[in-house]
């Protein structure tokens, strides 16, 4: 990490492809560590729902739409502050599919070769027989690069992710590399985050807890059919009064997950006692459910109201869109994708009479051609000193339409100090004008 990164606060950003319904395992693995991260202080947390992700496995827009509900419903169920967090829909950010397209034209389509899912599919496809490319959609191939622009485009420095998702955090490392050799320093660059004290949770099954296997306990399945559920997880046949191993036990690992370590000691010594199977599901039963109920509740309640958690989405596209609208201007400005002559700025004066910032350029006495940006109430914002000719103002004027608040370093020397005038309030100002600018 770079003592440049350690000094901004740290960015932590994670995706959820809306495919499923939340089960056990995502909860334990990514939902409450995640949660209790965002309420750390100091942290910066981007969590998103991956709905074109989704697209890549899913082709039933039914069960997108009902998933990502879901999902939304789940982490704000869990304690997700969308106050304290930006929590949004990947599709509500048209500015991601635009940045996939740029980091497309730098990354290597020989790394992508190599991508694990990508891969998967292909040795699969060898080893039966079958043309390597045998049902592999573009969209699989290209998911590391739609995944490495969710990362970069918010600037993200640690992405909380499961092991299988590490190749796909160098994958982005390495477009950003690249981008920035090429173009300057736009993106940073990410590292993965791996929770290695958070155990992968076993399904009913004693395998992996994953929709895969057909194995999982929903979230938030009715009470009723919680207990049902851990009834059905698989034991050994030892009978009541024998002890029991807690290695290798499904029932004893999911029971950790969830319970202090007084607790877990506690079942440990019931075990060696030799704990019928049917309590030892009963006690696991009771203790999930004691974490689990409350938020149930708060989970059945947003269900019945989807409007307000679209309107919680949209106002976190928003927050996300403050950031997204401007880094794509400056990436487009950055590639060359730019605008052949300045809009003109006094055109734009008159346009936005009312609240809109305003461009002014005039000549002094001196002789020279200056600018200054007003806000929408007339408060000079920036001024600049004298240029040599209205040619240089104007490129300027361009440079800051095209980059906001990005071309200011660049500008240094050409702008006199406001006092009074915070960074932000420039910022603001620049955004809200290119925002009112088609
Ligand atoms: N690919 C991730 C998964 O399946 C989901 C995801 C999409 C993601 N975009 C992301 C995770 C960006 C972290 C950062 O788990």
């Amino acid at each position: 990490m770079t003592n440049k990164q350690n000094s901004a606060p740290q960015r932590f950003l994670t995706g959820i492809t809306t495919t499923g319904t939340p089960h056990l395992g995502n909860y334990v693995g990514s939902i409450r560590p995640s949660v209790a991260a965002s309420q750390g202080a100091g942290a910066e947390s981007f969590y998103f729902l991956a709905d074109y992700h989704a697209l890549i496995k899913c082709d039933e827009p039914a069960r997108i739409q009902q998933s990502t509900l879901e999902i939304a419903a789940s982490w704000l169920a869990a304690g997700l502050d969308p106050e304290r967090v930006t929590f949004y829909r990947q599709s509500d950010i048209p500015e991601i599919p635009e940045l996939t397209w740029l980091l497309t034209c730098v990354t290597a389509k020989g790394v992508l070769n190599r991508a694990h899912a990508y891969k998967a599919s292909v040795d699969k496809n060898n080893a039966a027989g079958n043309d390597p490319d045998a049902d592999v959609s573009a969209g699989l191939f290209m998911y590391p690069v739609l995944m490495g622009a969710d990362i970069l485009m918010f600037k993200a420095h640690q992405v909380p992710v499961g092991r299988d998702q590490i190749q796909h955090i160098e994958m982005a490392r390495d477009m950003a590399q690249r981008f920035n050799h090429l173009y300057g320093e736009h993106f940073v660059l990410p590292q993965a985050l791996i929770e290695e004290s958070v155990a992968l949770l076993p399904g009913l099954d004693g395998r992996k807890m994953s929709k895969s296997y057909d194995n999982t306990i929903p979230l938030f399945t009715p009470r009723d059919q919680l207990k049902k559920l851990i009834a059905g997880i698989v034991t050994d046949s030892r009978a009541p009064g024998e002890p029991k191993d807690t290695e290798g036990s499904a029932l004893f690992q999911i029971y950790q997950a969830f319970a202090s370590a007084p607790e877990t000691a506690a079942l440990r010594q019931a075990f060696a006692e030799g704990i019928a199977w049917g309590d030892a599901k009963q006690t696991l039963f009771e203790r999930i459910d004691q974490e689990v109920a409350p938020m149930r509740a708060r989970y059945q309640a947003l269900m019945q109201d989807p409007a307000k958690i679209e309107a919680s989405l949209l106002a976190g596209a928003d927050k996300a869109r403050r950031l997204a609208t401007p880094f794509i201007r400056e990436l487009r400005q950055a590639v060359g994708l730019r605008k052949l002559v300045a809009a003109p700025a006094a055109a734009k004066s008159k346009a936005t009479k009312t609240s809109e910032p305003v461009f002014k350029q005039y000549r002094e006495a001196d002789g020279k051609f200056h600018f200054k940006l007003l806000d929408g109430q007339g408060q000079l914002l920036l001024q600049s000193y004298g240029f040599e000719s209205p040619k240089d103002a104007g490129k300027a004027i361009a440079l800051l339409q095209a980059q906001g608040e990005a071309a200011l370093p660049t500008l240094q020397q050409s702008l006199q100090p406001v006092p009074g005038v915070t960074a932000d309030a420039i910022a603001a100002a620049l955004q809200q004008w290119s925002a009112a600018t088609p």
